[in-house]
This record gives structure tokens, sequence and C-alpha cells, in this order.
């Protein structure tokens, strides 16, 4: 008999595809970066950057637009400072205003992306300084910046980002973190209790998968018969839910639209109809709980198939139609715990409709033109 043996099958270590595995690499990935992270003294000197600067922007495509848009809630909600999130193929309309004294993240996965290599050059021409955040040493735009963090994800060979986008936020939420103890803005023991909060995503990250894999499954036989849906939330819970709503798009071909839940009324909802599903990414916080809810009824109330992804301890349990249960925990961590199960459900709804999960069409992993 002969064994059919692949160098790419056994690379995938025992999985069908490599995304699977990647979302399956999240608990370890998390945890390397997390101590890549403890060891690294060049968090400090970003952070040092920052404090300098008299103001921050931050830049990127696709995916690490949204765990930028991460950055910029947390910079506010803990630092209390402004940070100006824009899309690398727009920088244009931000240069007129950069000079000296201002500084760039630009966070990308690759390191290669022309559209954020270009953004972060113009940026430096003008003056400001320049922090990368890839996930490969040495890649084109680290190597152009002051200075370079790096998450530890390994490489990512399925076409949309998975594990590098939960590191790259827990890396992100440690810059906001160090930069707001820098600048007094925190106490020591306020970033303790935030670190400590961090230190637990790879656990948290392994709760998620475990406790959403089966429901995943089960809900994308519902969902590849769709061809629209939201995915919506407020606050610090809208970049998840974009992150949610780019992965349907990317891998299962669904029309997805993700927007503040609060703006239903003023257009989107003009669409939803009996079985319209709508995701509701709900962070732990009771304010974003209570201005939910209503969000929710009214989604409801034109017959929207709802489906929750929220904490275990949430209140709005009973206004599921199906609920995703992630472990509680707190906001800060919400692109950790919340993203999971909608990779799996974009995963499972993709393969379902005969798609290839790792090669999109029309995507590539990395794009190094215009
Ligand atoms: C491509 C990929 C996306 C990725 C984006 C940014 O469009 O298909 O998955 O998020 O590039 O990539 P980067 O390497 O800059 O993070």
């Amino acid at each position: 008999r002969v064994v059919e043996w692949s160098l790419e099958s056994a690379s995938k270590g025992g999985y069908p595809h490599f995304m699977l595995k990647e979302i399956h690499e999240q608990p370890r990935a998390l945890v390397d970066t997390l101590y890549g992270l403890s060891s690294d003294p060049t968090l400090r000197e970003a952070s040092k950057i920052m404090a300098e600067a008299r103001r921050v922007f931050i830049t990127a495509a696709g995916t690490s637009y949204h765990a930028s848009l991460h950055f910029a809630v947390a910079l506010s909600k803990i630092a209390g400072v402004l940070a100006t999130p824009f899309v690398a193929s727009e920088y244009e309309a931000y240069l007129p205003v950069v000079r000296e004294g201002d500084v760039l993240i630009a966070v990308s996965q690759s390191g290669e992306t022309m559209d954020t290599l270009k953004a972060a050059r113009a940026f430096k021409e003008r003056g400001a300084k320049l922090i990368a955040v890839s996930n490969v040493v040495d890649s084109a735009i680290p190597r152009e910046s002051d200075i370079a963090l790096y998450t530890r994800a390994g490489p990512e060979i399925g076409v949309a980002a998975t594990k590098t986008f939960t590191t790259q936020t827990l890396l992100l939420s440690f810059l906001v973190l160090d930069y707001a103890l820098l600048r007094g803005a925190i106490l020591k023991s306020e970033y303790d209790e935030y670190a400590r909060e961090l230190s637990r995503a790879s656990d948290l990250a392994a709760k998620s998968i475990a406790w959403s894999e089966g429901l995943a499954k089960k809900v994308s036989e519902m969902l590849r018969l769709k061809q629209s849906m939201y995915y919506l939330s407020r606050g610090v819970g809208l970049p998840t839910a974009m992150e949610g709503a780019l992965k349907i798009k990317e891998l299962a071909y669904i029309h997805a639209e993700s927007y503040p839940a609060g703006e239903s009324k003023h257009g989107p909802i003009a669409l939803v109809e009996e079985g319209f599903p709508v995701v509701f990414v709900v962070p732990r916080d009771v304010y974003y709980e209570k201005v939910l809810l209503g969000n929710i009824q009214e989604m409801k109330a034109r017959g929207a198939w709802i489906i929750g992804v929220a904490p275990e301890d949430t209140s709005l349990g009973e206004q599921f139609d199906l609920f995703f249960r992630v472990p509680s925990s707190h906001w800060l961590t919400t692109p950790i715990t919340h993203t999971p199960p909608m990779q799996l459900l974009a995963y499972y709804t993709s393969t379902l409709k005969g798609y290839d999960p790792d090669k999109p069409r029309n995507l590539a992993k990395t794009v190094t033109v215009e």
C-alpha cells in the first residue's frame, strides 16, 4: 500500500486546512507573544517615542487595520489620548497635517504590504517617527522604521489572518499600557491589573475556541444559505465585529457589513427581514450591554436572526437565537475572546460551501502592489 504523503499535508499537522490549524495555534501564539514582550526592551522604547510625540497616527490594511482600531479605542479609554487610525491606502488625506513631532505606528503582519509601506514612507519624509508592528522580522516596514515590535505568531499560511490578529491586539494593548504608565495616566497598580487580564490571553483564546467549535459547525449549515448579514457592536467591541464581517466575506463569500449598532435606524435596518442574520458582538461591560439591548430588540422586531457572541455571564443571553458563549473577561481582551467563534464560523461556512478557506478567490496573502 502506498501511503499518501506530501510536504503540504504534513505541515498542516493533521488539520484539513492551514486556517483551522492557525485558529487552533492562537493560544500558543499568544503565549509566545506575551513572553517575547516581557523580555523585550523595545516596547519601552516605542512607548518613549509615543510619549515624546505630539500626535499619534496608526495605519494598516485589512485585518491589521482592525487591530489598529482596537489600539485607538484602548488608547483613548486607558491613556486618555486620541490616536488617528486610518486605512493605509488613504494616507494622502492625512499627509498635509503631518510634521516633525508626530508618530506613525504601521501595523502589518507581513511587513510588506505596499499600501502600508507607502504610507510609512510618506509620513517619514514629512518628519514623523515610525513604529512598526509586524510578525516578520526584518521585513520591509520594520526595516524602514525607527523601531520595530514583533508578534510571535509564527508563519501564517492561510490567506485570511487569524492568529496574527489576536497577537497584534495583545501587543498593541501592551503598548497602550506601557505608554499610559510612562505618561502617568495610570498607576503601577492599575497597570498590573490590566497586565494580569492580558496575561490570561492564551487561556481565554483556548476556552473560546473549545466552546464555540461545535456550534460554529452547526450554525454554518444555516448560514451557507444566506446572502447578506450584519456584524454589529459598539465601542470596544466594534473592531472585533469588523474583523468578524471581514472573515465571512473573505472565506464564505457572504456579503457582510459591520457598523456601530446605533446606526441601524439611520439606514441599514431597511434591509432587515425575516431570517436576516445579525451577529452581535457584546463586550463585557454593563454600559454596552444596556445600549446593545435596544439595538438587538429593534432588529428582532423585524424578524432578524440574532447570533450573539458574548461573555457567558451576559445579561443578554435570552435575547439571542444562537449564543456563542465566550469566557468572561476584561473588555481589553474582547478581540481575543470574541474573534475565535467568528473565525470558526467563517471557516466552516466556507468549507461547507465547497471553497478552499486557505486560498480565497481574488485575494493574496500579501499585497505588494498598489
Ligand atoms: C491582504 C490579506 C489580508 C491582510 C492584509 C494586510 O489583503 O489578504 O488578510 O489583512 O493584506 O496584510 P498585512 O501583512 O499588512 O497585515
